[in-house]
């Protein structure tokens, strides 16, 4: 089973991809946890280019390649694999930050996210949404470290970010499941792993 978390900046969702590794250690479900960009060596480098405020691309498709370039090196090399072992993969974030972030926020041509997004096939089973307002999330961001390229990116942008998930979220509903993420981190958890034991059998609340 293959399962992504997505959501705005500041949403929770590294926090709580963290409780539900702890939680799958726990019940003895095999799984990895993986993320994008960043997910394998070539990625690591990737993501320093792509989050380093300090980077200035000339072209927003050169940011959109490296994503693309990102994933799939990350697909073929860690995410098959491991479904192909009978893993559960839970992997922080997926295509549909593209469309999210580089389809809505950055207002590229959506004819050529689809045909790179479908440059792999591998679509998720299920997607947890981290639905929380913008000013939580950016207060969350900005209260930890130093701001990355996309946290410091301005209102509008994180506007567009946020009600793309939500039509995603309604274009998609089968896959979707959407997570309170203002509420309280057990809170968020306990309505995490009720969506999870629907779908996970070996998972006992
Ligand atoms: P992330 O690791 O998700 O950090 P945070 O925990 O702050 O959410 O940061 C990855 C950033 O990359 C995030 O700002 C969203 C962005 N992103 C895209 O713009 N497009 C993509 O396709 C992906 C996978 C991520």
């Amino acid at each position: 089973m293959f399962i992504t978390f997505e959501g705005i900046e500041g949403s929770g969702k590294s926090t709580q991809i963290d409780a539900c590794a702890q939680k799958f250690d726990a019940c003895n479900i095999p799984f990895i946890v993986t993320k994008e960009p960043g997910g394998t060596e070539l990625g690591k480098m990737i993501r320093q280019w792509l989050l380093n405020p300090e980077t200035s691309f000339h072209h927003h498709y050169t940011e959109l390649l490296l994503f693309i370039a990102d994933r799939l090196e990350h697909v073929e090399t860690v995410i098959k694999p491991a479904l192909k072992q009978g893993m559960i993969v839970l992997c922080d974030r997926y295509k549909d930050s593209t469309i999210a972030y580089q389809l809505a926020g950055r207002q590229l041509d959506e004819s050529i996210i689809s045909l790179l997004n479908n440059l792999t096939e591998l679509d998720p089973d299920l997607t947890l949404l981290f639905d929380c307002s913008i000013d939580v999330g950016l207060s969350r961001a900005k209260s930890r470290a130093k701001l990355d390229r996309f946290e410091d990116e301005d209102r509008q942008f994180h506007e567009h970010v946020y009600r793309t998930y939500q039509e995603l979220a309604k274009k998609h509903s089968n896959r979707f499941h959407i997570i309170q993420a203002d509420a309280s981190i057990p809170n968020v958890q306990n309505q995490m792993f009720q969506v999870l034991s629907t779908y996970i059998k070996q998972l006992s609340l």
